[in-house]
């Protein structure tokens, strides 16, 4: 067998950053050296006959190994076929030039492996694509460059910007499923800075070739240069949805085919900004900000905590999502059953009631609110003999 480094750790040890993964091409069977290497770490090693691909996993070491492979991709957007090959058509199925390189590692004979000028752009800070049909055959590809491009301070060259656009106009990103699309921009927001390269995607019109309804870059850009605090991953994920109505934010979510509470933060975000005047006035007294936050997801909140016009707004928003939400009574349920409380739902009812109180600044220490619970309790029983 033939192995060699490739892509990623190549690119990453090029540019003197951390290598986390190891990527290797191997000509040969990839899934036996697979189990060789799992046996010999003491990992597991998982493998996909149909790709000739293997995966290892030692504790936190991963390592992916591929059968260096030819691909044809059958139509637009579909995932290859691959048939066995050598290293050079290995590298020449691959996205960019910075990740089209190798070295050979076993036999360790030779240097890098370069055929597409990949150690020049990366001098240059140049992401380029090796040809012309690279984002019909693969359009995940052009998510992928904006990520590079921001991680990396790159830039992608002009005939690259084109091919884009041109994929983007002649809609070959409908090919691609939900998912594929859902986890590049997964990959995007795992990124330590994903604002620019959200914004970027936006600009160049990627994200209006996922949906129509994200043509709107407003709330990207509003949380890209507000201040404060780094927004979150799903911060960012309500951003995109904070301009959408609600039916678009359904066909979006339809499209990404987000998941659940990754869907709550998307239709949150829109419903918050749908019931603002509500939030200002219940933002009058903190129980009744408190009940009408509740239901609503805390990245759809701090979203609209950096983002929303009003300051008073993002005042309250920002006080119940670092204060008020984690006001409790000083009293548990046991220290209510102490004080004579049945057992059942008005334990919850009065420690309820308690918080609000607590919220609202009307009792200042526990005897206070122990009073106050034996208010409660007699008021209760005098109402449930009535
Ligand atoms: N690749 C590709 N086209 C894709 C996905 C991947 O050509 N749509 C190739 C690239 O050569 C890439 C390699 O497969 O370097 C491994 O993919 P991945 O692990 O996604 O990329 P890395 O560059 O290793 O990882 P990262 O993006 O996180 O740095």
């Amino acid at each position: 067998m033939t192995v060699y480094l490739v892509g990623g750790p190549v690119r990453d040890a090029l540019l003197a950053r951390p290598v986390m993964d190891l990527d290797f091409s191997v000509e040969g069977d990839a899934m036996a050296l697979g189990g060789m290497v799992a046996r010999r770490l003491g990992g597991e090693c998982t493998g996909h006959r149909r790709f000739g691909t293997a995966t290892v996993q030692a504790g936190d070491i991963r390592i992916d190994l591929v059968t260096a492979r030819r691909e044809t991709y059958a139509g637009p957007g579909r995932l290859p076929e691959v048939v066995p090959g050598g290293i050079a058509d290995d590298l020449a199925r691959r996205d960019f030039t910075i990740n089209a390189m190798a070295l050979p590692v076993w036999p360790r004979e030779g240097g890098l492996i370069d055929p597409m000028g990949g150690l020049n752009d990366l001098g240059t800070g140049i992401l380029r694509v090796l040809h012309p049909r690279s984002f019909i055959d693969d359009p995940t590809r052009m998510f992928r460059a904006v990520r590079y491009e921001q991680r990396f301070g790159f830039r992608i060259d002009d005939p690259t910007v084109e091919l884009m656009e041109s994929a983007i106009s002649d809609r070959h990103m409908d090919a691609v499923s939900g998912d594929r699309w859902r986890h590049e921009i997964d990959r995007i927001l795992d990124e330590s800075a994903p604002g620019p390269a959200l914004l970027r995607a936006s600009d160049l019109g990627l994200l209006a070739g996922l949906h129509p309804a994200l043509a709107n870059g407003q709330g990207l850009l509003g949380l890209t240069t507000c201040a404060g605090d780094a927004p979150v991953a799903d911060e960012w994920l309500a951003a995109l949805f904070s301009p959408l109505s609600v039916s678009e934010g359904d066909a979006v979510i339809r499209r990404l085919r987000l998941p659940g509470r990754r869907a709550a933060v998307a239709r949150d975000t829109i419903d918050l900004r749908d019931i603002e005047p509500e939030v200002m006035s219940a933002s009058r007294s903190s129980s009744g900000l408190c009940r009408l936050l509740s239901r609503f997801d805390h990245s759809a909140i701090g979203m609209w905590a950096k983002l929303a016009a009003d300051a008073l707004l993002r005042e309250a928003l920002r006080q119940f999502l670092d204060e008020l939400r984690y006001v409790r009574p000083s009293l548990s349920g046991d220290d209510l059953l102490g004080l004579g409380v049945p057992q059942g739902p008005m334990i919850g009812q009065i420690l309820a009631r308690l918080r609000d109180i607590k919220l609202d600044g009307e009792v200042s220490n526990v005897e206070e609110e122990r009073a106050l619970a034996r208010a409660l309790l007699a008021r209760c029983l005098k109402g449930a003999t009535t």
